[in-house]
């Protein structure tokens, strides 16, 4: 497994790999990784020739008074569980390499940006598709992978890769759970045992709007609030938001006629946690 610093690296190795003709898969991380990077790690073992994965905990992304300080990092680990699945490459650059002094380029998704958890995260997407956009542009990658818990992340890519005709075709693998139901996330590694616990509201919450959907409900005002009331039960929990809106505009909608994301953000303790659920069309 060869592993990349700098820019130059990734760029002469990349030229190798299309020299040879091979098909190259990227996953975008943060390191800390956990089961959901992995899976979407073995998705791109079985799509493309070579896998790459990043590591970089982009501070673009992250709000003046958010964790980036503090975000989990253990790169031996990474590596460790990264080359045990057989991954080609590791690009893992400082933030000197990706933003060198006086960089004032930014790449907005203009109108998507600011919702769900841009809102409470201004500034959050427009950190996430500047970076993503300069890795695609580095590394190049044939397909890239993301996990359907940042829905919303997935869903502005998409477009940014559209809008910007950027060679990549996106793929989203499902959410990634704990035996409990708990989405795993590189955030869980902040709770104590007692958060852990209150962390389960996010999914119960989502349950109980697909129970709900699976008996019939179909007024969305009533599904927000039946997930709302669940996510109140839990005092300790904060929610952010809770919404259900349309998988392209990230819209709020007033029926199932094109499916729907429903979306949940609240804090424990410190930990910002997220995940969803996608209803089908009625
Ligand atoms: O989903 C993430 O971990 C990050 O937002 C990403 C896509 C790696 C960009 O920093």
């Amino acid at each position: 497994m060869q592993i990349c610093h700098t820019i130059d690296e990734i760029r002469v190795t990349r030229r190798r790999a299309r020299r040879d003709g091979k098909s190259l898969g990227l996953v975008p991380t943060m390191g800390a990784l956990h089961e959901g990077h992995l899976s979407l790690v073995r998705m791109a073992k079985a799509q493309c020739d070579l896998v790459a994965a990043s590591i970089f905990v982009n501070p673009l992304q992250f709000g003046p008074n958010e964790d980036l300080a503090k975000y989990p990092r253990n790169f031996e680990r990474d590596r460790e569980l990264l080359e045990k699945e057989g991954v080609d490459l590791i690009f893992v650059p400082s933030v000197q390499e990706m933003y060198p002094a006086g960089a004032v380029t930014y790449v907005t998704v203009e109108g998507l940006g600011d919702k769900l958890c841009g809102r409470s995260r201004p500034g959050h997407f427009r950190g996430v598709t500047t970076l993503v956009s300069k890795l695609f542009n580095l590394v190049e990658p044939d397909r890239a992978f993301f996990g359907q818990k940042d829905a919303a992340q997935s869903t502005i890519i998409r477009r940014m890769v559209r809008d910007l005709n950027i060679p990549v075709q996106i793929v989203v693998c499902p959410i990634v759970r704990e035996p409990d139901g708990l989405a795993m996330s590189s955030r869980n590694a902040y709770l104590d045992a007692q958060q852990r616990k209150s962390a389960l509201a996010l999914y119960r919450s989502l349950m109980e709007v697909q129970e709900r959907f699976d008996q019939g409900e179909r007024k969305v005002h009533a599904l927000i609030e039946a997930g709302k009331q669940s996510c109140a039960r839990v005092p300790s929990l904060r929610l952010d938001y809770f919404e259900i809106v349309d998988l392209e505009t990230l819209e709020p909608v007033d029926d199932f006629s094109r499916g729907a994301l429903v979306a949940v953000a609240a804090f424990v303790g410190n930990a910002r946690l997220i995940d969803n659920i996608v209803l089908g069309p009625a």
